[in-house]
């Protein structure tokens, strides 16, 4: 294939060099936020098997996308671990020449099962989500009574296995704003790196209002109170999070603004969900077909131009829109749970 990277820009000048790719569509929890049991119940129709790109799409997409930029990849859900033999998955794209770095978002469940697997596959890093550290609150929030202990022992199983892991924490206020500072105390001298993330207005079905989301700068403040803070210059081009350090110290956290200070501007990021849709931004309603293209028996040059032109195309920055609107604005979004966020 052509080596055509530079090309490779979007209308607002960003460059390709994320890809977050959704394996599955399914998930064994069901956080309020993401999947409502109302909604993902029983006869939901989750994608069938055959709809689901394979391991070697995914490879050859994959290999495509790395042609074009991309140096990071991630692995998300769903939950992730819910599809078979996900390390074969991280073996293949391991091996791909120019993959800098395979992580995987998970809900960490699973992790005692699965973790040494993935760590011999050559996943480079966890990020495991976790949103209260109190069983009653936890177990509501997740829809299916899931214990904290259950995702805690995922996180010591990951790191047991020798992985570098990340703690996403989705902050709502009058949910889980109580838990910032028992999940900043329990993870300090870990070595895991906490992130708060400000709820966002994601999917149709989570009920969003700009008055459950608990500003970053108000979550810096309350933890700065108790532990002193001081910021911390990012790791690369377009991080997502904010860092801070506790002072003193080389113990990190940090904050994801995603509403209140939007990040689309260095937004280098796309998604492919389970059955093969790009989706050029997490507040898209449309995705691109990818997977007949694949099953066509269309080239992978011809694949690479499609997904160029994709690009080429691309102007979204929904999080600074909404941003100067202060509500939700309306419109037919994808689900989080079908690109993993
Ligand atoms: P590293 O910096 O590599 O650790 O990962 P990351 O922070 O890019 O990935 P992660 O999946 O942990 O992202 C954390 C959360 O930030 C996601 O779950 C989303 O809630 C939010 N987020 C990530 N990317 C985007 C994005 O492109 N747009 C918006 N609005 N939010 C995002
Ligand atoms: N706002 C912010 N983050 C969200 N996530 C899921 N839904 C939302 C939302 N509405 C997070 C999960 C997980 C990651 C995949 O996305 O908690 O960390
Ligand atoms: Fe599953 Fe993650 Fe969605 Fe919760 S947020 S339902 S764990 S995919
Ligand atoms: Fe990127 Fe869209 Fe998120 Fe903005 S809202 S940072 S463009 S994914």
């Amino acid at each position: 294939m052509n080596d055509v990277k530079d090309k490779v820009k979007d209308k607002l000048q960003r460059p390709l060099r994320d890809l977050r790719i959704s394996v599955t569509d399914k998930c064994n929890f069901r956080c309020r936020y993401c999947m409502p049991e109302e909604i993902f119940g029983p006869d939901y129709p989750f994608l069938k098997r055959d709809q689901l790109l394979s391991f070697e799409e995914i490879e050859r997409v994959t290999r495509i996308f790395v042609s074009l930029g991309v140096e990071k990849i991630r692995i998300t859900g769903g939950e992730p671990l819910l599809r078979r033999d996900l390390p074969t998955l991280i073996q293949k794209i391991k091996n791909i020449e120019g993959v800098r770095e395979v992580a995987m978002t998970t809900n960490g469940s699973l992790l005692p099962k699965h973790a040494e697997a993935l760590r011999e596959a050559g996943l480079d890093r966890v990020t495991v989500s976790l949103d209260s550290l109190d069983d009653e609150r936890f177990g509501r929030l997740n829809g299916r009574g899931y214990t904290v202990r259950q995702v805690l022992d995922g996180i010591e199983a990951a790191e047991k296995a020798g992985f570098p892991v990340k703690i996403n924490m989705v902050v709502q206020k009058g949910v889980n704003d109580r838990d910032i500072l028992p999940m900043a105390r329990y993870f300090k001298g870990t070595g895991h790196i906490l992130r708060f993330i400000e709820f966002m207005d994601v999917g149709n079905s989570n009920g969003w209002k700009l008055d459950h989301v608990v500003p970053s700068r108000e979550i810096i403040r309350m933890i700065d109170r108790e532990m002193p803070l001081e910021p911390v210059d990012p790791n690369y081009y377009g991080e997502v999070a904010s860092r801070y350090r506790y002072k003193g110290t080389d113990e990190e956290i940090g904050v994801i603004s995603s509403v209140t200070q939007a990040f689309c501007s260095t937004c280098t990021r796309a998604r492919i969900s389970a059955e093969g849709k790009l989706y050029t931004c997490l507040f898209a309603s449309e995705g691109h077909d990818l997977r007949t293209p694949l099953r066509d028996h269309k080239t992978d040059e011809e694949i690479q131009a499609l997904i160029t032109e994709i690009w080429n195309r691309r102007d979204d920055r929904y999080s600074e829109i909404r941003l100067s609107h202060t509500k939700e604005l309306k419109r037919n979004k994808v689900e989080m749970s079908h690109i993993g966020g």
